[in-house]
C-alpha cells in the first residue's frame, strides 16, 4: 500500500503546454510599476549623458561584456576596457584555491587600473568585479559561511537576513570585490531540482520580504547609507520563473499563466526591487519554451517598462548562448530582447564583442539599444560611486583581513543556524540532551565542514573540501565535542557508529553529498535509494539500545519515512554552513540541566510523504504533506509522530524502470558525442560528422528516436560517447540497485567484420577522467543477431564494476566503438533494475 496521494501523483505529469495570453496591451495589469525606493536624480542623468557623449562604438559594447577572470588578461582589459568581470564558482585569482584576499585585492587593482588607462583604445570608466557571494564569500578560504537560503527560510527572521547581508558585503569588499550575485529569489515549485536550497520557500511572501531584506543588508538602504563606502551591489536573480520549471529540470521550461509567474516567481523581484537593487539576472530558463534571455517581452515591456526597473539586466553564464538561433559568441538577439550585459565567461567574449559591434554597424541592433545598455551600466556605476571611489586596493575595508571570518559574523551565522533547525520528531522528549553523559557522534556528515556546507563552497559543487580548508569554521561534531566537555560528559566520534564505551546517546550526522546547480536535479526525493546505509547505521545503533538523534544535512526536503522511523529524535539541518558547532547550542541543556534555545525553525518547504511528492506546496489542492508548509517543534510541543510511518509508497511507471539514458532524446544529465580516436565532437544536430565516422538519427518506433553510426574504412576506433554534461562525475550509485544492467535495442546494418567493443569510464574523487574504465566485447552477440531487424542487447553492470567502474562517479556509461566499415543503429538506452541475471551478456 501506497502513501502516495493524488497530488503526489500529479507532480509527475507533465502540465499541457499552451502558450498563456501575453498582456501587452489593454491587459489586466498583472505586473505593477514599482515603487522603488531609490529615485533617479539630474545630476547623475546628465552625468551619465556627458559620459556618453564622449565614447565610441567599441567602448559602448565593451560596457556589455563581461567575460571570467579565467579568460582574460589585464591586457585585455588596458585594450577593450570591459564594462564588468567576474570570477565563477571555484575560479579564483591565478587559478589558486588558496588565494589569499591579497590576492583578490592585486586582481581587482590590477584590472581596475587597467580598466581606466586610455592608452590603448578602452575607456576610462572603472571596471567592476561580480562575484557569487550567495551564503556569505563563498569563494575565499576562511570566510563566514552562512546557512544556505532554505535555511535561512525555515528561520523566518528578516533582520537577521539583513544583517547575514551586511557581514557578507564587508567580508566581499576585503577583497576589492565591487557586486554580488546575490540574492536568489527562487519560488521553488519541485524539489528535485538542483537549486532548492538556494530558495527561501515555496511560498512567495518570505520570498518576497527576504529579498528586500537581503537587498538593503548588501546595498545599503536608500537615503542612508546606500552604496556607500561599505557596501556592494546586489543583483536580483534569476529573472524570471527558475524555481517553476516543468519536472523541476535546471534551466528547463516553466510554463505557468502569466498570473502565476507574477504571482508565484516574481515575488522576489517585487521585494528586491522596490528596496532597490541595482541589476537583475536573467535567468536560464524558458517560458513557454522560449529563453528568457532573449525574451523582449518579459525583459524589456515587463520588467523594464511596465515594472520601472532602472537598473541593468546581466545575462547567467553564456545564458545568451542558448536562445534560439544564437551561440556564445552570437546573439543580437538578446541584445535586442534587452539583455544589457553579456555574462560571457568562455573565450566567445571576443567573437561576441565583435560580433556586437558589426551588428549595430549593420543595423540589427538599433543605438539606441546600445544607448539604453550603457546608460543603464552607467548609471549604476555612478549610484554606486565607482567614480569617486579609490582604486579597489585603497577602499574602506580592502585589505583588512580581521574582517574575513571576524567573530561579530560568525556570531550572527551561529545564530541563523540555531534558527534554522527545524525539529520534526522528538519521541519521549529526548531532547534536549544532557551534556554530562557519554555521547557517540556518528554519520559521515558528523565532522565534515564542506558537507554540512552545501554546494557554492569554495569550490562549486563544494566537493573536494578539507576541514582544513574551513580556518575559524566547526563542524557538528567540534560543537558536540564543547558542550559535553563543559559539562565534564564524554564524547567518542566514529563515523560507523562503533564505540569503546556503551553511549547513553547517539547522535547521526548525514544527508546529501553537495551539489550545485543542474548537478543536484533528482528524479524522486527518495533519500538512498537501493543504498540505505545510513538506515542502516541508525537501526545498527537502536538495535542496541542506544538512543538516537538523528541530524539529517540536506538542500531540499526528502522522503525519509524509514530514517525517522528508526529515529527518536529527527531535525532538519539543511546547509548550515562554517559554523555547525551551533548545532550543539540547541541540543543540549546548559551542566545545570537548563535549556539554553529552543527549535524556531519552522518548515518553509512542505515535506514529502512519498518519493514523488515533489510538487507539493502550500495552497494545493488535496494537499498530503508528511509535515506541512510552517511545521516545526518546540522543545514544548507534543510529539506524536510514532515509529510507524509507512515505509513504502506506489511506484509510479516513469521511475519504475531505472535511469534513462536515451529514450529518442538523451536524457539529463546525458550528452552525446562523436568519438574518432581522440578527437570527439558534441552532437547538436540531426546529423554529423567527424573524420571517418558519421552520424544521423533515424526512426524507429516514432520519429528520430534511434541513432544510427557509420563507419567508413575507419583506422582508429570510432563511434558513438554518452557523457554527462561537462563531464562532470554523476553519482548513480544510488540508483543502481544491485542486479542492474545496461540495456539497449541494436540493429546491425552492415556485416560485423571488425570488433565491437561497449565501453564504460568514470572518475574516482581525485582522478583523471578517464582513469577508471571497463570494456565489454559485444562482437559476438551481434554476429549471432539478424541484420536490419531490432535486437534487445543487455549488460550486467558488474562487467564493468569488476573492471573498475565507479558508478558513484559516472561520466561515460555508453561508448560503443569500432574501426573499419559497419553501420549499427542503437535506442532506448537505460539502466534497468533487477536485470542483471536475464542480461544477455553477464559477469559472474
Ligand atoms: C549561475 C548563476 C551564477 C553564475 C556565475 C551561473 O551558472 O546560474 O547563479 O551567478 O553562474 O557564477
Ligand atoms: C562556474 C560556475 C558556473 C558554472 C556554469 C562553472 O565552471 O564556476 O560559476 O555557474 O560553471 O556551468
Amino acid at each position: 500500500m501506497g502513501l502516495v496521494s493524488a497530488c503526489s501523483q500529479e507532480s509527475v505529469v507533465e502540465p499541457v503546454k499552451e502558450k498563456p495570453a501575453m498582456q501587452e496591451k489593454n491587459g489586466i495589469d498583472i505586473w505593477p510599476r514599482l515603487n522603488v525606493e531609490v529615485k533617479q536624480t539630474d545630476e547623475i542623468e546628465s552625468r551619465i549623458q556627458e559620459i556618453m557623449a564622449t565614447m565610441t562604438l567599441e567602448q559602448k559594447v565593451a560596457q556589455m561584456i563581461q567575460p571570467e577572470i579565467r579568460d582574460i588578461t589585464v591586457e585585455d582589459m588596458r585594450q577593450y576596457g570591459f564594462g564588468s568581470y567576474l570570477n565563477g564558482g571555484g575560479s579564483f585569482p591565478q587559478g589558486n584555491k588558496q588565494s589569499t584576499p591579497e590576492d583578490w585585492i592585486k586582481l581587482a587593482e590590477d584590472l581596475y587600473q587597467a580598466s581606466i588607462d586610455d592608452s590603448l583604445d578602452g575607456s576610462t570608466i572603472p571596471t567592476m568585479w561580480g562575484t557569487d557571494a550567495v551564503h556569505g564569500h563563498n569563494n575565499v578560504i576562511g570566510a563566514t559561511l552562512f546557512p544556505h537560503n532554505i535555511g535561512l527560510g525555515a528561520a523566518n527572521n528578516p533582520e537577521l537576513i539583513e544583517k547575514i547581508a551586511n557581514a557578507t558585503a564587508t567580508e566581499v569588499m576585503v577583497t576589492g570585490i565591487d557586486w554580488v550575485f546575490a540574492p536568489t529569489v527562487a519560488t521553488v515549485r519541485d524539489d528535485r531540482w538542483g537549486r532548492t536550497y538556494e530558495s527561501y520557500s515555496e511560498d512567495p511572501e518570505i520570498v518576497r520580504d527576504y529579498a528586500a531584506a537581503i537587498v538593503k543588508g548588501l546595498q545599503g538602504r536608500a537615503g542612508q547609507d546606500f552604496l556607500s563606502d561599505n557596501r556592494v551591489i546586489s543583483t536580483v536573480k534569476h529573472f524570471v520563473g527558475d524555481g517553476g520549471t516543468v519536472g523541476g529540470d535546471d534551466q528547463g521550461d516553466n510554463v505557468a499563466s502569466e498570473q502565476a509567474l507574477f504571482e508565484i516567481h516574481a515575488q522576489g523581484y517585487v521585494g528586491g526591487l522596490e528596496a532597490g537593487a541595482q541589476s537583475v539576472m536573467a535567468s536560464f530558463n524558458s517560458w513557454h519554451g522560449e529563453k528568457i534571455h532573449g525574451h523582449k517581452y518579459l525583459l524589456n515591456d515587463v520588467l523594464k517598462e511596465k515594472m520601472g526597473f532602472d537598473g541593468f539586466i546581466v545575462g547567467d553564464w553564456n545564458g545568451h548562448g542558448q536562445v534560439k538561433g544564437c551561440t556564445n559568441g552570437d546573439c543580437a538577439q538578446a541584445a535586442n530582447a534587452g539583455l544589457d550585459i553579456f555574462m560571457v565567461p568562455t573565450s566567445a567574449w571576443k567573437p561576441l564583442y565583435e560580433n556586437l559591434v558589426r551588428q549595430v554597424n549593420e543595423g540589427i541592433i538599433p543605438m539606441s539599444r546600445i544607448d539604453d545598455a550603457v546608460t543603464r551600466i552607467l548609471r549604476v556605476k555612478l549610484r554606486a560611486g565607482l567614480f569617486e571611489k579609490p582604486s579597489p586596493a585603497n577602499r574602506k575595508f580592502s585589505g583588512k583581513t580581521e574582517l574575513i571570518g571576524q567573530k561579530a559574523h560568525r556570531d550572527i551565522a551561529k545564530q541563523a543556524v540555531r534558527e534554522s533547525l527545524v525539529m520534526l520528531k522528538n519521541n519521549e522528549a529526548l531532547l534536549p540532551l544532557n551534556p554530562n553523559t557519554h555521547i557517540l557522534v556518528a554519520g559521515d556528515g558528523a565532522n565534515n565542514i564542506g558537507k554540512q556546507s552545501g554546494g557554492w563552497t569554495i569550490t562549486w559543487q563544494g566537493t573536494n573540501n578539507t576541514n582544513e580548508e574551513f580556518p575559524g569554521g566547526t563542524s557538528i561534531y567540534d560543537g558536540v565535542k564543547a558542550q559535553v566537555s563543559a559539562a565534564n560528559g564524554s564524547v567518542e566520534l566514529n563515523e560507523n557508529g562503533d564505540f569503546f564505551k556503551k553511549p547513553d546517546v547517539a547522535i547521526v550526522v548525514f544527508g546529501e553529498e553537495p551539489y550545485a546547480e543542474g548537478h543536484g536535479d533528482r528524479e524522486h526525493l527518495d533519500y538512498q535509494r537501493g543504498q540505505k546505509s545510513d538506515l542502516a547505521l541508525l537501526k545498527k545503533l537502536q538495535k542496541q539500545d542506544i538512543p538516537v538523534v538523528a541530524l539529517f544535512i540536506s538542500g531540499r526536503p526528502m522522503w525519509v519515512n524509514q530514517e525517522l522511523n528508526n529515529s527518536d529524535a529527527f531535525v532538519a539541518l539543511w546547509l548550515p554552513g562554517s559554523e555547525g558547532s551551533a548545532v550543539a547550542d540547541v541540543l543540549f541543556t546548559d551542566a545545570d540541566g537548563k535549556r539554553q534555545y529552543d527549535f524556531t525553525g519552522r518548515l518553509s518547504f512542505s515535506w514529502p510523504n512519498s518519493p514523488y511528492d515533489a510538487v507539493l506546496n502550500k495552497g494545493d489542492e488535496d494537499y498530503s504533506p508528511l509535515f506541512p508548509y510552517g511545521y516545526g517543534l518546540s522543545y514544548d510541543s507534543k510529539d506524536t509522530l510514532g515509529n510507524d510511518l509507512s515505509e513504502t509508497y506506489e511506484e509510479l511507471e516513469a521511475f519504475s524502470t531505472g535511469k534513462k539514458i536515451f529514450t529518442g532524446t538523451m536524457q539529463k544529465p546525458w550528452v552525446l558525442l562523436l568519438s574518432e580516436g581522440d578527437k570527439e565532437e558534441l552532437v547538436v544536430a540531426s546529423t554529423a560528422s567527424l573524420g571517418t565516422l558519421s552520424y544521423r538519427t533515424i526512426d524507429k518506433e516514432v520519429q528520430e528516436d534511434a541513432i544510427r553510426m557509420t563507419l567508413a574504412d575507419a583506422t582508429v576506433p570510432s563511434g558513438l560517447k554518452i557523457a554527462s554534461k561537462s563531464f562532470f562525475r554523476e553519482d548513480i550509485s544510488n540508483e543502481l540497485l544491485n542486479k542492474s544492467s545496461l540495456s539497449f535495442m541494436i540493429k546491425p546494418e552492415s556485416a560485423i567484420t571488425e570488433a565491437v567493443m561497449l565501453n564504460m569510464s568514470c572518475e574516482s574523487e581525485g582522478d583523471a577522467p578517464g582513469s577508471c574504465r571497463g570494456s565489454v566485447d559485444i562482437t559476438e552477440n551481434l554476429k549471432a543477431m539478424e541484420k536490419d531487424k531490432w535486437h534487445a542487447l543487455s549488460v550486467d553492470l558488474q562487467c564493468f564494476s569488476q573492471q573498475g567502474v565507479d558508478f558513484s562517479g559516472l561520466v561515460v556509461p555508453f561508448h560503443l566503438l569500432s574501426t573499419g566499415n559497419i553501420q549499427l543503429s542503437v535506442s532506448d538506452i537505460e539502466f534497468s533494475f533487477d536485470t542483471a541475471d536475464s542480461a544477455s551478456i553477464k559477469c559472474k
